[in-house]
């Protein structure tokens, strides 16, 4: 009863042409999949990749959205002008979003509300580091980004969560589907203490860091993963493969 879904985020890659170029090539390989299909951009493309993606069920998303209606917020972006190109996702609080600008729970925590609101999907991410890892603390660091970052959030089942472990993020290093299932499973279980049981669930857990065409069928076999936040391989065809996970491979 949950739908996978598997989402890109291009991250600060790509260009107006190569971003269509490749939405227009993987859009026909795509076209099958059993999961929700979407890829998270740089804002200044979204107007072109929504215009790529129409007609296809290749969803456009942002990567980050601001609380506030409008205002004085350089740099930043608004709800509405997300709405006005039908952009239905935004990854909020994304590891690289807090290491090098500072995001805090809160932050995360008023994006989230903000993008609820507005009716577009929060994609929350949460996840430890080496160190908070090896010193045994990845249940303790995501339960407080979990309690502060998702609180008073009415439908928990409208967010998305992306477990991306920062070790594995950008690293080729991914987690082994136990390591990722065990967490996930953990976030679930939290989802049923600070909410309820029936929306531990419902709502769509992803995995993130380093999945690729090689990993992805290994992990999305995990019977608590319902996804994929995907980065680097989501530049390129191999983004389709992992999207057809459930589908026999076409390049061996
Ligand atoms: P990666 O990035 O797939 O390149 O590790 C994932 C992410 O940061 O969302």
């Amino acid at each position: 009863m949950r739908k996978p879904f598997i989402a890109g985020n291009w991250k600060m890659h790509m260009t107006a042409e190569t971003g269509a170029a490749l939405i227009k090539e993987l859009a026909p390989l795509v076209k099958d999949a059993n999961c929700d299909v979407a890829f998270c951009v740089p804002a200044i493309l979204i107007p072109a990749m929504t215009e790529a993606a129409k007609g296809t069920n290749i969803a456009i998303g942002a990567e980050n959205v601001h609380w506030e209606k409008e205002g004085a917020y350089t740099g930043e972006i608004s709800c509405d002008m997300l709405l006005e190109y039908g952009v239905k996702y935004a990854i909020v609080g994304h590891s690289e979003r807090r290491q090098y600008f500072g995001e805090t729970d809160l932050g995360v925590n008023k994006r989230a509300k903000a993008a609820l609101a507005a009716g577009i999907t929060p994609i929350v991410c949460v996840g430890e580091t080496l160190a908070e890892r090896l010193a045994g603390s990845t249940e303790a660091v995501i339960r407080e980004q979990m309690e502060v970052g998702l609180a008073e959030i009415e439908d928990i089942t409208k967010v998305v969560i992306a477990y991306e472990p920062v070790w594995a993020i950008g690293t080729g290093v991914v987690a082994t589907n136990e390591q990722a299932e065990e967490t996930i499973a953990f976030i679930r279980s939290e989802i049923g203490r600070i909410f309820c049981p029936k929306c531990a669930e419902n709502v769509i857990i992803q995995y993130g860091g380093s999945m690729n065409a090689a990993n992805c069928r290994g992990l999305m076999a995990q019977p608590d993963i319902d996804g994929g936040l995907i980065g680097g391989a989501s530049l390129t065809k191999d983004f389709a493969e992992i999207v057809n996970y459930d589908k026999p491979r076409t390049n061996g």
